[in-house]
């Protein structure tokens, strides 16, 4: 935070600053930039943050444009929005207008801009990053760029060493050390903690994300007790939210809130109540009571106007349930959902061409129309978009799809090997550390 909180002190003294934030899932850079957020707050900086999108990695600049113009009080006028749109097609033209909003705006108020989850940006944000803070280096705006260790584009390491060179701050988040799970420990167990309790504790090697879902699970299961100010282990066992893999977990909630889980899993991160009614054939009054059910056992949690998953590695282990031939039709299915709820093309362009069959029109003319946005700036993504349609095109014409489509209209399609028709099913493990987050089979969440 001493980094941070200098970056802030100099952008009120009219300079700007980078700072990049590195480290595995569930380390702590979100929460880290979420300080950041509040710590601006207090220091009368503006600031916004935009996050990158697992699903959503081809609407161009998207992280960046949110954090921009996104939220109650956005950093630029909404109004300027419509200027930038109609540049769209021109990144040059893109960045050098926000450019000059940037630094007409933190010259009347110095800014903070968070843009988290870069592993999954779009070209447009990892450009706009190696360009933007180079060029707007005097003037008042610290950006705080934060991806996972281990997980970043080629772009992303091109954007990350230029501006490394140019003298941005980099930090490297670790697993806490003993002191520091003690602390964390204590603080949610709300006593000191007893030596049983914090050898425990350590079979989360000091991953925040483990270790917090260890210390609420121990709680939720009334295995921890509160003795003379000490907090005591009543049975040396890891929690079964802890112990359970996501499949497991997902067994002890009813069906049809495991049925919902599922099903949001593949509308996103975070994704519309609706939607996910839709999704299911259900009316929202009766979806009501399985999305609480979910909220009680913390793998959902409201997100504002949206529903959203507690943990992008409580998703992802979820998603890891689906058996692989199921992920790929449920893939389909809330692609049209989502397009049916006035998703544009580029929004769920990634997702039907992990998922679409042969003849499936909807799903070619929606390709075609995502590379026609995205020729103009991301002509490779566009012309995989353009090969993928053709290839599904053929396909049809060769006959083969409709016979598929006629035999089972919802299967997904044959000649798909379980290992390349979407991600693996959960694997089990009994080991904690080999559960760390972002591993296929997370079954700490
Ligand atoms: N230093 C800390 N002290 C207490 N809790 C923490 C700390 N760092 C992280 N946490 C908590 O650990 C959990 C995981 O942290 P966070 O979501 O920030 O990880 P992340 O690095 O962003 O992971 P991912 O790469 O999956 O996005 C959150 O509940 C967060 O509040
Ligand atoms: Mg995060």
């Amino acid at each position: 935070m001493a980094v941070i909180h200098a970056a802030l002190g100099e952008a009120r003294d009219g300079r700007g600053g980078v700072v990049l934030v590195e480290g595995g899932a569930g380390l702590g850079k979100s929460r880290l930039l979420e300080e950041a957020l509040s710590l601006a707050g207090r220091a009368s900086v503006r600031a916004a943050m935009g996050r990158a999108d697992i699903d959503d990695n081809v609407v161009p600049m998207a992280p960046l444009m949110s954090a921009c113009f996104g939220g109650n009080a956005p950093l630029l006028d909404r109004d300027d929005l419509s200027a930038l749109r109609a540049l769209r097609e021109d990144r040059y033209w893109v960045l050098l207008e926000l450019e000059a909003l940037l630094e007409r705006a933190a010259l009347q108020h110095p800014m903070l801009i968070c843009l988290d989850d870069l592993q999954w940006a779009d070209a447009g944000t990892l450009e706009a990053l190696r360009v933007l803070p180079a060029r707007l280096g005097s003037v008042p705006i610290v950006w705080i760029a934060a991806y996972r260790t281990g997980q970043a584009s080629a772009l992303l390491l091109r954007s990350v060493a230029e501006l490394g060179e140019a003298n941005a701050t980099s930090l490297v988040l670790d697993p806490l050390d003993e002191d520091s799970v003690g602390r964390v420990t204590a603080d949610l167990v709300n006593a000191q903690p007893g030596a049983a309790l914090l050898e425990i504790a350590d079979r989360a090697h000091g991953i925040p994300f483990l270790l917090i879902e260890l210390l609420r699970g121990l709680l939720e299961e009334g295995l921890v007790r509160i003795d003379r100010a000490q907090a005591v282990l009543v049975e040396a066992r890891l929690p079964s939210r802890v112990g359970d893999s996501m499949r497991e977990r997902l067994d002890r909630v009813p069906a049809p809130a495991r049925r919902a889980a599922v099903a949001a899993s593949v509308l996103g991160r975070s994704f519309r109540f609706d939607d996910l009614a839709t999704m299911l054939g259900m009316a929202p009054a009766a979806l009501l009571e399985p999305v609480e059910e979910l909220m009680r056992a913390e793998i959902l949690a409201d997100s504002g106007e949206n529903l959203g998953f507690r943990h992008d590695i409580i998703r992802q282990a979820v998603l890891d349930s689906v058996p692989a031939a199921a992920r790929r039709a449920l893939d389909r299915q809330a692609a049209g959902v989502l397009l049916a709820a006035g998703a544009v093309p580029l929004e769920i362009a990634t997702r039907l061409a992990a998922s679409a069959g042969p003849g499936d029109e909807v799903a070619i003319a929606t390709m075609h129309e995502a590379a026609r946005a995205l020729g103009p700036t991301d002509p490779g993504m566009a012309s995989e978009f353009t090969r993928k349609a053709l290839a599904l095109t053929a396909a049809r014409a060769s006959g083969d799809g409709t016979r598929r489509r006629r035999s089972s209209p919802r299967r997904a399609p044959r000649g798909q090997s379980r290992a390349d028709s979407g991600r693996p099913s959960g694997a089990r493990t009994r080991d904690l550390h080999r559960a760390a987050p972002g591993s296929a089979g997370a079954r700490c969440a």
